[in-house]
């Protein structure tokens, strides 16, 4: 009989406490069970901060200090640039032109210069049935001519009509656009003697 009296007391209480107070108003501040948790010793971002003489919870980061894996000394692969500060002719030595760096080429560039240079890059692109007639052929002698940093150079900042790409192409989805371009310039000039010997068969030919 004594647990039944305990049991009807719990019920209660729990009603109570549940459903109780319902609709009713209080002016205090609400119970913090974790305090620790509703108030962390921490700073949020852009917050004041007494401890510090400039009044700010941010501190200026030291001097030339890089955050980890984004140091980008090699001006060669970030720039085009040589040492001498000229657009660099060639390749930088970190990126190795095979198969997989002309796939991914060919994939970026369908992506994001095909539509006005052009499948084969004479500038015959979608763009210029629109009314975009200034998107140049790579297949003249200038753009043969033209150093591989100083490609990089307009794939990064853009020319003219041509916009940026530095937001959406990796320096080293550049380079592989940059190999592509490269494909597409010899694929023109090509002749049956830079075909291997192995495959003039394919094409009829002794
Ligand atoms: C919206 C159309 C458009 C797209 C997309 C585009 N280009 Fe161009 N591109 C142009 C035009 C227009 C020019 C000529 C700029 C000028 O007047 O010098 C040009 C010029 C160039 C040149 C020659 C620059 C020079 O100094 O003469 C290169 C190289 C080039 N583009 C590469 C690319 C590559 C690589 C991509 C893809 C990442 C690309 N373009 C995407 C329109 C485009």
């Amino acid at each position: 009989m004594r647990y039944a009296y305990l049991v009807l007391a719990l019920v209660v209480i729990g009603t109570v406490s549940i459903f109780g107070f319902r609709g009713s108003i209080s002016t205090k501040p609400p119970l913090e069970v974790f305090p620790d948790m509703d108030r962390q010793a921490k700073y949020k971002p852009q917050a004041e901060s007494p401890f510090f003489a400039d009044g700010r919870a941010d501190r200026p980061l030291p001097a030339g200090v890089v955050s980890r894996g984004d140091l980008r000394a090699d001006d060669h692969l970030y720039l085009g640039k040589a040492t001498n500060g000229n657009f660099a002719a060639g390749f930088p030595a970190s990126i190795s032109i095979d198969a997989k760096l002309l796939e991914r080429g060919k994939d970026r560039y369908s992506i994001f210069c095909l539509p006005c240079h052009g499948t084969i890059g004479d500038g015959n692109g979608i763009t210029k049935s629109y009314g975009m007639g200034s998107t140049p052929t790579y297949h003249d002698d200038r753009l043969r001519k033209m150093t591989e940093g100083e490609i990089f150079n307009t794939i990064t900042h853009g020319k003219a009509a041509m916009g940026a790409y530095a937001d959406k192409l990796s320096p080293e989805e550049r380079w592989a656009v940059i190999a592509y371009v490269r494909a597409l310039q010899r694929a023109q000039t090509g002749s049956i003697n830079d075909v291997p010997a192995s495959h003039k068969s394919e094409l009829g030919i002794k």
